[in-house]
């Protein structure tokens, strides 16, 4: 049977584990061969530039080639081609399919219709694991565990597909401490909250974190999702509504890491960037380790 990655439940703690381990040997052995002779189709409906490309070095350096596109505008969707047909299609002419839609809902229904592994890249404000994965091995590699963290998610939880997906994995581990710092209207989604609730975690919810900082392991930044907002007017009222400045670290624990997905707009000061607790492009390199270990794991390559 194909095993497909669409949401992070689809995997279990004991599987992220091993991900992490396969991650750990990829970072420290990158060219492995392992997909020689496999075509991977990457096929991207919505603007990316790390998943895209962390995706295809993950792919070159395990030796695999690529077919798809960048730009759905580049392909027969523009001719009325339904997702239908064209994964039907594709899934003819490859090994297994990487693919950024910005319909919720638009990866499962791909995995349905593919006769071949399908991995979710993003769809719309659903889920993003891969990108949780990476999340896991750069939080894993900072804290030294994943268990007993104190993980603050600020921004825009609401359309933020990567913090559903890491609330959701985070709640596999022992005793963690969510703090959702967002806007009323962007607020954690009820579902995600409830899945908390019924595991017994605690959660707790701020407008402003300055005060708390000090607690936090983890700092998951997340730029609001202009893309998702159907009133440009309520886009503009939250924008910069958080805005992390190198003197708020000052107070902060001394293995706090800042975390972010990007692309970064203005929630992150530049001037945090040389700071030691900055960990958002390292956390962008780790995805080219997770990615060939998601890819070798999926496709039984190991
Ligand atoms: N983190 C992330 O998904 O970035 P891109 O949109 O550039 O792929």
């Amino acid at each position: 049977m194909k095993k497909d990655l669409i949401s992070i439940t689809d995997f279990s703690k004991e599987e992220y584990l091993k991900i992490m381990e396969l991650a750990k040997e990829f970072e420290e052995n990158p060219n492995q061969d392992l997909l020689k002779g496999k075509v991977v189709a990457s096929l991207f409906f919505e603007p990316s530039t790390r998943t895209r490309l962390s995706f295809e070095t993950a792919i070159s350096r395990l030796g695999g080639r690529i077919v798809g596109f960048a730009d759905p505008d580049s392909s027969s969707a523009t001719k009325g081609e339904t997702l239908h047909d064209t994964i039907k299609m594709v899934s003819n002419y490859a090994d297994i399919i990487v693919m950024r839609h910005p319909l919720e809902g638009a990866a499962r229904y791909a995995a349905e219709v593919s006769d071949v592994p399908v991995i979710n890249a993003g769809d719309g404000a659903n889920q993003h694991p891969t990108q949780t994965l990476l999340d896991l091995y750069s939080i894993l590699k900072t804290q030294g565990r994943l268990d007993n963290l104190n993980i603050f998610m600020v921004g825009d939880l609401k359309y933020g597909r990567t913090v559903h997906s890491l609330l959701q994995a985070m709640s596999e581990f022992e005793n963690p401490i969510f703090n959702f710092i967002a806007p009323s209207i962007l607020q954690m989604p009820k579902a995600y909250k409830l899945h908390l609730e019924q595991k017994g975690m605690k959660y707790f919810e701020h407008e402003l974190f300055t005060d708390i900082i000090s607690e936090a392991d983890i700092i998951y930044m997340t730029r609001v999702q202009k893309e998702r907002f159907s009133d440009p007017i309520e886009y503009e009222k939250v924008k910069d509504v958080y805005i992390l400045k190198n003197e708020m670290l000052e107070n902060t624990k001394p293995n706090v890491r800042i975390l972010h997905p990007l692309p970064r707009v203005n929630e992150i000061s530049t001037d945090v960037d040389a700071n030691d607790k900055a960990y958002y492009f390292t956390q962008a390199l780790n995805g080219i380790y997770t990615r060939q270990a998601i890819i070798s794991h999926i496709m039984n390559l190991k």
